[in-house]
C-alpha cells in the first residue's frame, strides 16, 4: 500500500494516476480544510497524532511507500516523514514543484519569516495577505495596517490583531477576477508564499499588471532526502 500524503494539485494528479493503474493507495489530508476535495482513492483525514500515530498507520496498512506531497511551507510534516522513513528503511519521496521566479516586470521582496513584512511594508499601506490562515500570527506587526488575509473556510474567530479581517475564497482564481479583487480592495502590497505551480501564480500576474510590490516568502529548507518536481515523476517512481 502506497501512502500519499495531500493536498496539493500535484496529490490529486498522483491519486489519479495511481488508482487508474490499480495500486492500492491511500491519500492522508491534514484536515485543515473543513470541506476538501475528494480524491479518487480512499483518504484518511486528521493529524497522525505525532510520530508514534504515524507509525501505527503504516503497520497497520501494510504501508510500503510513502509519496509526500504536502504543500511546499508544510515543512513538520515532510522533516517527520522523512525522518521516520529513513529510520524504519521505508522508501520515501518527496514531490516539490519548481518555486517562481521574478521576471523583469515584477517587484518581489524576499523575506524569510513572516515577521519581517512590518519592516517593508509602511504603515496605512493596505496588505493583502494571500498566505492563508497557518502562521497569520506572525504578522502580528503589520498591526497599523489595513491587512485582509484570505482563506478557504468562513473564519470562526476574531482576526488575531487589530486592523485585520478575513476574506474568504476557494481556489482557483483567474487572473481577471485578482486583478478586480485587489483593484476593488486599494492593495499596495501583496504577500505571498513561494508555493509555485501554474495554478496560484495568477495573483502574481494580477500583480505585476497593476504594478503592485510583492513581499515573497522563501520556503524553508526541505529534508535531505529523494526528490521530484511533478506528479508524472512521482507516479514513475511509486509504480516502480
Ligand atoms: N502551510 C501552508 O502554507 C499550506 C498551504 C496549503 C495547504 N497546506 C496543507 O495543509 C496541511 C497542513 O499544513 P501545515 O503547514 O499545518 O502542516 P505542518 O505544519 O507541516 O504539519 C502540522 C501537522 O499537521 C498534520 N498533517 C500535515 N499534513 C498532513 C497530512 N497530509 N496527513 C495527515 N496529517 C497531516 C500532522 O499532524 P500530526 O502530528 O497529528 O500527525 C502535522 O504534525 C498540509 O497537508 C499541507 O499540505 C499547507
Amino acid at each position: 500500500m502506497i501512502l500519499l500524503l495531500a493536498a496539493t494539485a500535484e496529490a490529486r494528479a498522483i491519486a489519479a494516476g495511481l488508482g487508474a493503474a490499480g495500486l492500492p493507495v491511500l491519500a492522508s489530508l491534514a484536515g485543515a480544510t473543513r470541506d476538501p476535495r475528494r480524491l479518487p482513492v480512499p483518504t484518511r483525514a486528521g493529524g497522525f497524532g505525532g510520530a508514534e500515530g504515524f507509525l501505527s498507520v503504516v503497520r497497520d496498512e501494510g504501508i510500503t511507500r510513502v509519496v509526500d506531497a504536502t504543500h511546499p511551507f508544510a515543512h513538520r510534516i515532510t522533516d517527520r516523514t522523512a525522518r521516520l522513513c529513513a529510520q524504519e528503511g521505508l522508501p520515501y519521496l518527496q514531490v516539490l514543484r519548481p518555486p517562481w521566479r521574478p521576471g523583469p516586470d515584477d517587484r518581489w521582496t524576499e523575506i524569510a519569516r513572516e515577521e519581517r513584512a512590518a519592516e517593508i511594508v509602511p504603515p496605512g499601506a493596505t496588505v493583502f495577505l494571500a498566505t492563508g490562515r497557518q502562521g497569520l500570527e506572525r504578522f502580528a506587526a503589520l498591526e497599523g495596517r489595513e491587512v485582509i488575509c484570505r482563506q478557504i473556510d468562513p473564519p470562526e474567530g476574531d482576526f488575531p490583531f487589530r486592523g485585520g479581517r478575513f476574506l474568504t475564497g476557494r481556489p482557483p482564481f483567474s487572473v481577471e477576477a485578482e486583478t478586480a479583487l485587489f483593484r476593488d480592495l486599494g492593495v499596495d502590497w501583496l504577500v505571498v508564499k513561494n508555493a509555485g505551480g501554474a495554478a496560484s501564480a495568477t495573483k502574481l500576474t494580477a500583480a505585476r499588471e497593476l504594478g503592485i510590490p510583492v513581499l515573497m516568502l522563501a520556503r524553508p529548507p526541505r529534508p535531505d532526502a529523494p526528490m521530484v518536481e511533478t506528479a508524472e515523476e512521482a507516479i514513475a517512481w511509486a509504480m516502480g
